[in-house]
């Protein structure tokens, strides 16, 4: 991709999916659908995920006379299009002429026609008919002035145990062993249990009709599955990118519900270094009764700025719903206001769009009761259709002080995915307590709390931007990430770590010999003993003269060099290290040894923002749930959200000069905030 934004102009992108074809026999309402998407400021429509038997009707029988009208109709009101592949599902012709491009589940069990998201990702057949339809798509609509972004397939993920996918893993094997199975026994480490393999035709992929209890092979699946998609994806944009250069690719990620933690079926590290620009849905269950706002807000927060900082570029919100949802266990829509709160959020935290599924509910089938743009009333006048005008016209408004610009950081939060793969596979500590993601959101808390930008980092990104990096639970680590940190802290950063770190290398078998030396001289400790808790046991930590609870986890450490920044009050450890920092060479490490509360990580945190001099975007005084996020511009003008994720009326201070984004007026100085209000300000410099 050649150009700057991913639009030509400045302008966010408004709109969503759309799904024409489901309405041809409805002709008033595709003409109604245009003059609502001015009415609504809507800019941009995505189409074609799922439209496989639209398109292709019969074998080798194309109509593209139904999609030459959306992108007809789009380009009359200056309106662009998303234009989707539509692997995503496929034709009954094709599945029942062409079976292998079923999948086949875990339990070795054929899936039959239907649903979507469910295709073999190995199946010749189906990456050739793929190619072909891509080509076709990219040839008619290549010059068409309305073609934005290719959009390819839909949320991939799932997985495949076909014969196919199983001959397919065994060559990736190969590749990655050499061709020797000397060396896939050593690193499975074979004998035990009598899993020595002595013929390649022995592998098959994991199923638990076999128990997973090969942990290396377990972790070489999962990266496999990850390989074979991006492998699918990349045959799917060859004819894109051959005749379309210009146009950039995406691919429209996840987040794992109702956690709201990243998605754990791929690791989005690799494939995010194949897409133009990273975009991904999100559906957080605002309301819900068993969190408060802010923290969920926090949680979206983590996501947004994981996904932007992956490629460190603006990126687009590819789905969202602007009422509720049809899938979460309950399905509540949002509260008045908090459509155009989560909206702004969206945009604080480095998006160019705000994109929803979907434009109109459909009238059948599994989402006829998934919010949308037009509901079944097909008004203008329901509360959803006017709070998403307002959007559509606060996003033409600040168009160009957006798109865009960049969102800074000194902080690094590493999140790795097969860690997180190894640790939850991994049996000892506590089953259901490991909590790897949920860790990391908490620590992510203390900062958004104030306002601190994070990048939420994995291991394709460069330690050395950061001044401060952020690497708890990291339970795999490779010779080479303990390297890459030794290097960080030596030249001069600060890293904070935690228990359950750098037990096992990327084979999944543990260091010999006690904790690594490396680690042990970076952190001047020895970790002797993890003690993991009942639910219903609990320690304490005294750390700066107050007294937290610690859960789940307690490490037992041996100082060797480390300062005492925290000890344990009770156990056959009290009195000892539970909390170290550690001067190595020109930086300084710091080892949480204990899962103590959010009130530690805030203390803990407060005093490291002090110490580091870590600045938020905007200065502004206020209570926790009110967040203040923002971007800048490469001269140094920023816009800045401050946004309240309470359901309180919240009276803030500012304390830098700032003037309203809309109106020029100064706001420096004290302003109310009512419950889920946003007011956006530029930072005057
Ligand atoms: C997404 C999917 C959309 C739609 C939406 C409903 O996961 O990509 O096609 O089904 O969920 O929330």
């Amino acid at each position: 991709m050649t150009k700057e934004y991913v639009t030509d102009e400045r302008r966010l992108l408004h709109g969503g999916d759309y799904n024409p074809e489901q309405w041809k026999d409805y002709p008033e309402v595709l003409e109604q659908d245009i003059e609502l998407m001015k009415k609504s400021g809507v800019n941009t429509v995505s189409v074609g995920m799922f439209s496989w038997a639209s398109l292709e009707p019969k074998e080798g029988v194309y109509d593209f006379e139904w999609l030459d009208q959306v992108f007809d109709r789009m380009n009359s009101i200056g309106g662009k299009v998303i234009l989707a592949t539509p692997s995503g599902a496929r034709p009954a012709w094709m599945a029942k002429k062409y079976p292998e491009v079923l999948r086949v589940d875990s339990l070795r069990r054929k899936q039959l026609y239907g649903a979507r998201h469910n295709h073999c990702f190995t199946s010749p057949y189906y990456r050739s008919k793929t190619q072909e339809i891509n080509h076709k798509l990219a040839e008619r609509y290549q010059n068409h002035p309305a073609l934005l972004v290719w959009h390819i397939s839909n949320e991939f993920g799932g997985e495949c145990h076909c014969d196919l996918c199983q001959e397919a893993f065994r060559g990736w094997l190969k590749t990655r062993y050499n061709n020797s199975l000397e060396k896939i026994n050593q690193a499975w480490w074979g004998p035990f249990w009598s899993h020595t393999i002595t013929d390649w035709n022995q592998i098959e992929s994991p199923s638990p009709i076999g128990e997973n209890l090969v942990h290396g092979m377990n972790l070489d699946w999962k990266r496999f599955v990850t390989d074979q998609t991006i492998d699918f994806y990349k045959n799917e944009i060859v004819p894109l990118r051959e005749v379309t250069p210009d146009i950039p690719i995406t691919t429209n990620f996840m987040s794992d519900n109702p956690e709201f933690i990243p998605f754990r079926g791929l690791d989005y590290s690799k494939f995010a270094k194949e897409v133009d620009v990273i975009s991904w849905d999100a559906y957080p269950a605002w309301h819900n009764d068993y969190e408060e706002t802010y923290e969920l807000a926090s949680k979206v927060a983590f996501i947004n700025d994981s996904f932007k900082s992956m490629k460190q570029k603006p990126w687009l919100l590819m789905e969202s719903t602007p009422s509720l949802v049809n899938w979460h266990q309950y399905n509540k829509p949002k509260r008045p206001n908090m459509h155009y709160l989560s909206s702004m959020q969206i945009l604080a935290h480095g998006s160019d769009s705000n994109l929803y599924f979907q434009w109109r509910k459909s009238r059948g089938a599994s989402e006829k009761f998934h919010g949308a743009v037009v509901d079944h009333d097909g008004s203008a006048e329901n509360r959803v259709f006017k709070e998403v005008s307002q959007v559509g016209a606060t996003m033409d408004e600040l168009s160009a002080k957006i798109v865009g610009t960049q969102r800074k950081s000194e902080v690094g939060l590493l999140y790795d995915w097969e860690s997180d793969w190894a640790l939850e596979d991994a049996q000892g500590f506590g089953l259901t307590t490991k909590h790897y993601p949920q860790t990391l959101q908490k620590h992510y808390q203390a900062f958004w709390e104030k306002d601190i930008p994070v990048d939420v980092i994995t291991k394709e990104n460069t330690f050395e931007d950061y001044r401060l990096l952020v690497v708890p639970m990291l339970y795999l680590m490779s010779e080479e990430t303990i390297q890459r940190l030794n290097n960080f802290v030596a030249n001069g950063g600060t890293l904070v770590s935690s228990y359950i770190t750098g037990l096992v290398n990327e084979r999944d078998l543990t260091y010999l010999g006690g904790w690594k030396k490396e680690l042990q001289e970076i952190f001047g400790i020895e970790p002797l003993e993890t003690d993991t808790y009942y639910p219903g046991d609990s320690n304490q930590i005294v750390y700066a003269d107050q007294t937290y609870t610690v859960k789940d986890y307690a490490t037992v450490i041996e100082v060797k060099n480390a300062d005492i920044l925290a000890r344990y009050t009770s156990d056959f450890y009290a009195g000892t290290a539970a909390v170290t920092s550690n001067e190595y060479k020109k930086g300084t490490a710091y080892y949480i040894g204990a899962r103590a509360n959010e009130a530690f990580n805030r203390d803990f945190y407060n005093q490291l923002i002090e110490d580091l001099d870590l600045k938020p975007l905007l200065k502004v005084e206020h209570n926790i749930g009110v967040s203040v996020q923002g971007r800048e511009e490469a001269d140094q003008t920023s816009i800045v959200f401050i946004m309240n994720f309470t359901e309180e009326k919240q009276i803030v201070n500012i304390i830098e000069k700032a003037q309203d984004s809309f109106t020029g007026e100064e706001v420096t100085g004290e302003i109310t905030l009512q419950p889920y209000e946003v007011k956006v300000v530029d930072k005057i410099i």
